[in-house]
């Protein structure tokens, strides 16, 4: 199996749209691989523009497995008009809303990986609530408010499987690196108080937790 994304892979996740730095990408991929051989889906919330979305992609394709990728494409909080992540041409100009699906589904496509992903679009804890399958990876780059960030690992952790693995990004334990706030910060705590996770070594703001324990 392979640790590291192809050249082309590579190239396509830096070429995409998206917040995800190369070394913590790299780490997600390695940890997808890791994953995927529970032979189960992997999945993230948090699809934004798939830069991300490439990275779980191929390792999925690598493993046999599918990626699944959740996202509602209206932005988070800080990706909207006047705040510091907005990007004017998410923007739809006949509505004048925040649309990343076009991008994404255009970034996907280029890179082929369109057949290893399954795009669900909707609100995170709408489709949690309906979600009833275990998982090899859940990857939580979602809202960062505590709601949203709160949501997403009630709604999501629980289908982790027993060895899968719980990723998190923007983990900032200084408040004063992350003007998005520490919400992610305090889930990754609460996953690590709750008994149900043990950490392995990740890089930057990723945090990377296997479950070895029942609950969340
Ligand atoms: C930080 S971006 C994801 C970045 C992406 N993973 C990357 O690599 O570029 C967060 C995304 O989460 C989405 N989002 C925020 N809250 C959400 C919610 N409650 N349900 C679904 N998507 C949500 C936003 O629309 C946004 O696209």
């Amino acid at each position: 199996m392979p640790t590291a994304p192809k050249p082309e892979i590579l190239a396509a996740f830096e070429a995409a749209k998206g917040f995800m730095p190369v070394r913590e990408g790299l780490a997600v991929y390695e940890a997808a691989v890791e994953a995927g051989r529970l032979g189960l889906p992997l999945l993230e919330v948090g699809t934004y523009c798939g830069r991300s979305t490439i990275l779980l992609a191929d390792a999925a394709r690598a493993c046999g497995v599918t990626a699944v990728t959740v996202d509602h494409h209206r932005g988070s909080e800080e990706q909207q008009p006047g705040w510091e992540y907005h990007d004017p041409e998410t923007v739809d100009p006949e509505l004048g809303l925040m649309d990343t699906l076009p991008t994404f589904r255009r970034t996907l496509h280029r890179a082929g990986l369109e057949d290893h992903v399954i795009a669900l679009v909707g609100r995170s804890p709408l489709i949690a609530k309906i979600w009833n399958s275990p998982l090899g990876l859940v990857f939580i780059d979602g809202g960062h408010t505590d709601e949203h960030a709160t949501a997403d690992y009630e709604g999501w952790a629980p289908h982790v499987a027993e060895g899968g693995l719980l990723l998190i990004h923007d983990v900032f334990p200084d408040p004063e690196d992350e003007f998005t706030g520490q919400a992610p910060y305090r889930v990754y705590l609460r996953a690590l108080d709750s008994g149900a996770f043990t950490e392995i070594p990740a890089t930057g703001s990723l945090r990377v937790l296997r479950r070895t324990g029942t609950g969340i």
